[in-house]
């Protein structure tokens, strides 16, 4: 089926979108404007920047003059937002630009920020949504589930052997996979808001929970390290050398972890484990999706990924999804996530 210039320019809006940052408080949108009186034109794009910055529609209508604007129509990923926060509300901007015609894909589930289409249809602004409501919500799925939730949207990472070991039988377990795996993971990492490890993987490994470069750089943006347990951690433990001062729970209470990382403006956990934090967010429901890389090693032994996860039984086990599967340099990733009604 042939897509409609809407369908098609609500295409273009989420693919300038995904030019915004993936971490951070605010959702990635983009915005384009379609002249009045002819859907094929494109005379304005935006999108969202981070945080402080102009929201995508504002964005698009800081290109064009008055009278270009007038009638036109915004085609945008996410309802516009009614709300003054650190910028204006978008509805009142694309109200006084006389915008004729609003299409968007995704309702704002945001408690603060919603009732934009609303507050348009008040204004006489013609209101369309849902197009394309499918490939946005999938796009938008980590900022959605956690406006929704309350809590981060999770990704839980390991690294293990093909036989399912994270760690060989003297718990050494840094470098299971090779160069192309370890570079993605750093790149995940940096597309996060926080790396999640548990006291046991700080006393093992010491790890620096950073996000680095091929040439161990570090990348320009830095997830804030949280180290979950009730054990103390060194002082001198690399995490507190951090380029974001780390948090160090004191506890082991995931929901209500998760509930102050939220507070803290966290949308994006990334659990690197160990096995038995892994674990607890498994057992706990508490996982959106899973990055499992795999390396072409046996390791036998107890060194198990997943320990004890509540499963006593083959039809009680979590059954997931498999989104995608990609193999890097010798090793694969596979991306899952919790098959609905499970
Ligand atoms: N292959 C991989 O991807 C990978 C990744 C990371 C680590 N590792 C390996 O894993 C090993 C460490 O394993 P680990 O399981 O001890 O590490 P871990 O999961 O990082 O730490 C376990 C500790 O987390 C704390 N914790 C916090 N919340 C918890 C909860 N809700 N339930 C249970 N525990 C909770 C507990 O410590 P408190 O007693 O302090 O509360 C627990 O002892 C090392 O050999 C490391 O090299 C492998």
């Amino acid at each position: 089926m042939t897509e409609t210039a809407i369908e098609q320019a609500m295409r273009h809006a989420l693919s300038l979108a995904a030019r915004g940052p993936a971490y951070g408080v605010n959702p990635q949108v983009g915005c384009v404007i379609l002249a009045a009186g002819n859907h094929s034109q494109i005379i304005a794009e935006g999108w969202h920047r981070g945080a402080g910055t102009p929201h995508a529609e504002v964005d698009a209508l800081s290109k064009l003059r008055p009278e270009q604007t007038r009638g036109a129509t915004a085609v945008v990923t996410l309802e516009p937002c009614n709300h003054f926060g650190r910028t204006g509300p978008c509805s009142e901007a694309l109200i006084a630009a006389g915008i004729g015609r609003v299409v968007y894909a995704v309702s704002d589930p945001g408690v603060h920020s919603s009732g934009g289409a609303e507050r348009l249809r008040q204004a006489g602004v013609i209101v369309e949504s849902g197009v394309l409501a499918d490939e946005v919500s999938e796009a938008m799925r980590a900022w959605l589930t956690a406006t929704r939730l309350r809590r981060p949207f999770v990704t839980v990472k390991w690294a293990a052997s093909l036989d399912g070991r994270a760690a060989a039988a003297d718990g050494t377990s840094q470098w299971i996979t090779g160069t192309a795996a370890r570079q993605r993971v750093h790149e995940q990492r940096e597309q996060s808001d926080a790396i999640l490890v548990g006291t046991g993987t700080v006393l093992a490994d010491d790890p620096s929970l950073t996000a680095r470069g091929d040439a161990g750089e570090l990348m320009p943006h830095q997830p804030i390290p949280v180290v979950i347990g009730e054990r103390a951690i060194p002082a001198d433990a690399k995490v507190f050398s951090h380029p974001q001062p780390a948090i160090v729970t004191g506890s082991r209470d995931l929901g209500s972890i998760l509930s102050e990382l939220f507070d803290l403006g966290i949308r994006h956990a990334f659990v690197e484990g160990g096995p038995a934090l892994a674990s607890a967010f498994v057992a706990a429901d508490l996982v959106d999706q899973y990055f499992i890389y795999l390396a072409p090693i046996v390791l036998g032994g107890g060194g198990l990924a997943l320990g004890d996860i509540g499963v006593a039984t083959i039809g009680e086990a979590k059954r997931l999804t498999i989104e995608h599967v990609e193999r890097l340099g010798d090793d694969l990733l596979v991306v899952a996530r919790p098959r609905e009604g499970n």
